[in-house]
C-alpha cells in the first residue's frame, strides 16, 4: 500500500486525500489547523462549469486563457474546463447543495471576464458547503484507516535526495519536537502567500512557507509576479474582507462621485458588462479613479440581497455599520490570490520527483490573471490529477539514510533565548509585509523593486545571526529565512518581467510585449537566483 503525505487540509488537499483513499492508498493529511479553519471555507463566490444552456466548454477554455493574458498552458486549461461538469456532479454526490434555478437545475451566476453565467454557488457560502461535504467524506476513510488527519503540525522541510522526495520533516507545535514521516509521495496543498503581505483577503495562516522552503531545497517557482488584487474589498482591523464579485454578477454597479453626480466609470468604458471585466482591469480602474469608488447593490432589493448576497449584507453591517439595502459600500482593491507558485507539469508534479503541488500553491491554469470561480475548480481538479498520477507510482523501494540531515535540523531547533540579532523574527515578518506592500502594489516600477530587493537582502543578512525568539512559536523563527528568499524571488520575478500583462502592471514598461508572452521560472542554488522566461 502506498503512503502519501498531504501538506495542507484545505479543498485541494482534502480532495487529493479522498481520491487517493478511494484507490486504496494510505494518506496522512497534516496541517497546523483543521480543515474547518482553512481558507477554502471562506470562499463565497462559486465554482465555474460550462453547464448553462447556451454555454460551452470551448468558451470556458477560451475565456480562461484570454483572462490569463494568453500565457497559461492551454492544454492544462482544456483539462480544467473539460473536468468541470464532472466535478460539480461529484460535489453534489457528496452532499453539496448548490442553489437551484426555477427548473431545479444548478443555478449559475455571472462572474468577471466571462460572457456566460457559469458560476455555480451554494447561497453565500459555497466554500463552506463544499468543505463540509468533503470533510464528511474524509471521515469515512478515516474510519477505514486510509486517511489520518494530524493537526498542530507545521511543515519544516522535505527529505530530498537525487532530486527525489522521500518524505518530510514536521514541527509539532504542541510538543515542540521534530517529527519525521517517510512516504511514497508528498503533495503540497498549502495555499497562497497572503501573510507575506500586509492586510489581504486571504487567511493569515497562509504565508507561502512550504513553497519557500521547497524553493531553497531545489523546487522551481513560476509566475510569482502575478499577484491578484481583488477589486472590491473593505478594510477591517485584522484583514481585508471580500465583497464577492457575485455582488457585481447579480447586477451591482461601481461608481465614483464627480460633485453630486455618480460616474459609472466601468460601464462608461466597457458597456453593460463593464462591472464584470476581469479583476486586473477593474482593480486598475478603481486604483486610477479620481475619488473614492463605491459599489451599489441597494437597488437589487432586500429579497435578492438576503437570498443570494447575505454574506455581503452581514459583513457590511457587522464591520462597517452599512445597510447595503440602502447605502453604497466604499471599496478598495486588495491582494487576494497568487497566480504564481510551485511550477508543476500536467500531472501536478514539481521538478522534484514524488513531490506534487496542488491548489493555490501551484502555478498552472491562471496565467497572468485568474477568473473568479476558477480557483475552487482548479483546487479540486489539481487534487484529482495528482491523485491519479500518484496512483500509478511504484512504491519507494530504496532506503536513503537521512539521519545526519534530521539530527542537524533537531540541533538547529535547540532553544537559545539570547537572541544575537537586534531584530526579532516577528519584527522582520512585519517588515517583509511592509516591503512587499510598497513594492508590489497594483503598479510597480524598477526603482521601487530594486529598493525592495535591497531591503530584503538587508534582512537576509540580519537573519543569519537570528536566534529563536522566546516569545513566538518556533515556526515564526525557523520559517523566516525561507520566507525572505521567497520575498526576494517574487521581487526579482517582477523586476525581470519588463512589460505590463494582467496583474503585473509596470509604470516603466506600460505595454504587453511579445517577447514576454511566456511564463517566468525562478530557481535557487547556493544563495543565487536565476529567472528564465519559457513559452508554455
Ligand atoms: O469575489 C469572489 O467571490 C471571489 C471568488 C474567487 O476568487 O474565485
Amino acid at each position: 500500500m502506498r503512503k502519501i503525505i498531504v501538506i495542507g487540509s484545505g479543498l485541494s488537499g482534502l480532495t487529493c486525500a479522498i481520491r487517493l483513499a478511494e484507490k486504496g492508498n494510505k494518506c496522512l493529511l497534516v496541517s497546523p489547523y483543521p480543515s474547518e479553519r482553512s481558507q477554502s471555507v471562506m470562499a463565497a463566490g462559486g465554482i465555474n462549469a460550462a453547464i448553462g444552456k447556451d454555454d460551452s466548454v470551448d468558451l470556458h477554455i477560451e475565456e480562461t486563457y484570454k483572462g490569463g493574458c494568453n500565457i497559461a498552458d492551454i492544454e492544462a486549461i482544456k483539462g480544467l474546463c473539460n473536468d468541470a461538469k464532472d466535478i460539480i456532479s461529484w460535489l453534489e454526490s457528496l452532499g453539496t447543495v448548490f442553489t437551484k434555478d426555477k427548473e431545479n437545475k444548478v443555478a449559475l451566476r455571472a462572474f468577471g471576464g466571462q460572457s456566460k453565467n457559469r458560476t455555480a454557488y451554494a447561497g453565500s457560502s459555497t466554500g463552506k458547503q463544499i468543505m463540509t461535504a468533503l470533510i464528511n467524506e474524509a471521515r469515512k476513510y478515516e474510519c477505514a484507516d486510509l486517511i489520518e488527519r494530524k493537526f498542530g503540525r507545521y511543515f519544516h522541510s522535505a527529505l530530498i535526495e537525487n532530486e527525489t522526495c522521500y518524505g518530510v520533516v514536521l514541527y509539532n507545535d504542541i510538543t515542540r519536537e521534530i517529527e519525521v514521516e517517510y512516504a511514497d509521495a508528498v503533495v503540497v496543498a498549502s495555499g497562497g502567500q497572503n501573510a507575506l503581505f500586509g492586510k489581504t483577503t486571504g487567511s493569515t495562516l497562509c504565508d507561502g512557507y512550504v513553497a519557500a522552503k521547497l524553493f531553497t531545497q531545489g523546487a522551481t517557482l513560476k509566475n510569482l509576479e502575478f499577484i491578484q488584487y481583488h477589486p472590491t474589498t473593505v478594510e477591517t482591523s485584522q484583514k481585508r474582507m471580500l465583497i464577492s464579485e457575485a455582488s457585481r454578477g447579480e447586477g451591482g454597479r461601481l461608481y465614483y462621485l464627480d460633485g453630486e453626480k455618480r460616474v459609472y466609470f466601468m460601464e462608461d468604458l466597457y458597456g453593460p458588462r463593464g462591472n464584470l471585466m476581469p479583476r486586473d482591469i477593474v482593480a486598475k480602474h478603481i486604483y486610477d479613479a479620481p475619488s473614492q469608488v463605491y459599489l451599489d447593490i441597494s437597488f437589487l432589493g432586500k429579497d435578492l440581497i438576503e437570498k443570494r448576497l447575505s454574506e455581503v449584507k452581514e459583513l457590511c453591517s457587522k464591520y462597517m455599520g452599512i445597510d447595503v439595502t440602502k447605502e453604497s459600500i466604499p471599496v478598495y482593491p486588495s491582494v487576494h490570490f497568487f497566480m504564481g507558485g510551485l511550477a508543476v507539469n500536467k500531472e501536478h508534479q514539481t521538478n522534484i520527483k514524488r513531490l506534487y503541488a496542488i491548489g493555490e500553491c501551484a502555478s498552472q491554469y491562471h496565467g497572468a490573471n485568474r477568473l473568479g470561480g476558477n480557483s475552487l475548480l482548479a483546487a479540486i481538479r489539481s487534487g484529482n490529477v495528482a491523485a491519479d498520477s500518484i496512483n500509478s507510482l511504484e512504491s519507494v523501494n530504496e532506503s536513503i539514510d537521512f539521519n545526519e540531515y534530521i539530527n542537524k535540523q533537531k540541533e538547529s531547533l535547540n532553544i537559545n533565548l539570547e537572541s544575537q540579532s537586534k531584530f526579532s523574527a516577528i519584527y522582520i515578518r512585519y517588515e517583509i509585509a511592509k516591503i512587499m506592500d510598497s513594492c508590489l502594489g497594483i503598479t510597480r516600477n524598477e526603482e521601487k523593486l530594486r529598493k525592495g530587493i535591497e531591503d530584503i537582502e538587508y534582512y537576509i543578512n540580519v537573519s543569519e545571526q537570528l536566534n529563536f525568539d522566546s516569545d513566538v512559536s518556533f515556526y515564526v523563527s525557523y520559517s523566516l529565512k525561507s520566507l525572505l528568499a521567497l520575498a526576494k524571488a517574487i521581487l526579482l520575478s517582477a523586476l525581470e518581467r519588463k512589460e505590463s500583462r494582467g496583474a503585473h502592471i509596470r509604470e516603466d514598461y506600460p505595454t504587453k510585449e511579445e517577447e514576454y508572452s511566456k511564463a517566468s521560472y525562478i530557481s535557487y542554488m547556493n544563495n543565487s537566483y536565476k529567472v528564465e522566461f519559457v513559452k508554455e
